[in-house]
């Protein structure tokens, strides 16, 4: 495990090391932000935005909490998602939850962790919407089954807020998608929920659920 005294070392080699490839990097990123994407993601540490999706800092805007939840109480989310998307003017909002999720685990199996419980309890709440699905899945299959699940109620959530609507309406360009991770071999799994009119939401909803009714887990 590096010290922080080493990390501050690394992080003088890196900065040296991006100066040299590009001299004018850095100046060019503090005069302005200006990314096309805004990451809704899980804070688990083998996630990290910008690498899986090799983007570079200042090409996409990133809110991350434990298990990727977008809620309409969520202050934190919302005003990323209210920043982004009315002062960016992103244009793609990616909500992507991962395979393997230890959030989505422990409201599976009912784990008592603490606080954390109340957050999870929203997990409780989709796996009873989806109970048909979730009791057809075979029990090894119905961790990752409720992650996709997940992401797509976030989806939803995301193109039900004020924020997302309200965009739509003065018809600025903005799609949100629903993408899952797979910590075993790096790859982004398309759950194939592209939002991008309130109208398309149901049929988007309707449409990432019947795929994963297709799909063996
Ligand atoms: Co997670």
């Amino acid at each position: 495990m590096a010290t922080p005294n080493e990390i501050l070392q690394n992080n003088r080699r890196w900065s040296e090391k991006i100066r040299a490839q590009d001299p004018h990097f850095f100046e060019r990123l503090f005069r302005q932000q200006a990314p096309k994407y805004l990451w809704i993601g899980c804070s688990d540490s083998r996630v990290p935005a910008n690498q899986i999706m090799d983007m570079d800092p200042g090409e996409v805007f990133v809110h991350r909490n434990i298990s990727n939840l977008v809620l309409h109480s969520d202050m934190n989310c919302l005003s990323v998602l209210q920043f982004a998307v009315d002062v960016l003017k992103v244009e793609h909002i990616m909500i992507v939850g991962h395979y393997g999720c230890g959030g989505v685990g422990a409201a599976l199996h009912g784990d008592r962790l603490g606080l954390i419980d109340n957050w999870l309890r929203y997990i409780g709440d989709t796996m009873e919407r989806h109970r048909k699905l979730m009791d057809a899945t075979a029990p090894a299959g119905r961790h990752d089954r409720l992650c996709e699940l997940n992401v797509i109620e976030q989806v939803a959530n995301a193109a039900h807020t004020t924020i997302v609507r309200d965009a739509w309406d003065r018809g600025q360009p903005l799609t949100v998608h629903g993408w899952c991770y797979g910590l075993s071999d790096g790859c982004i799994h398309d759950l194939g929920m592209d939002v991008a009119r309130f109208d398309a939401l149901d049929t988007g909803y309707s449409h990432a659920l019947a795929q994963l009714t297709a799909t063996p887990t």
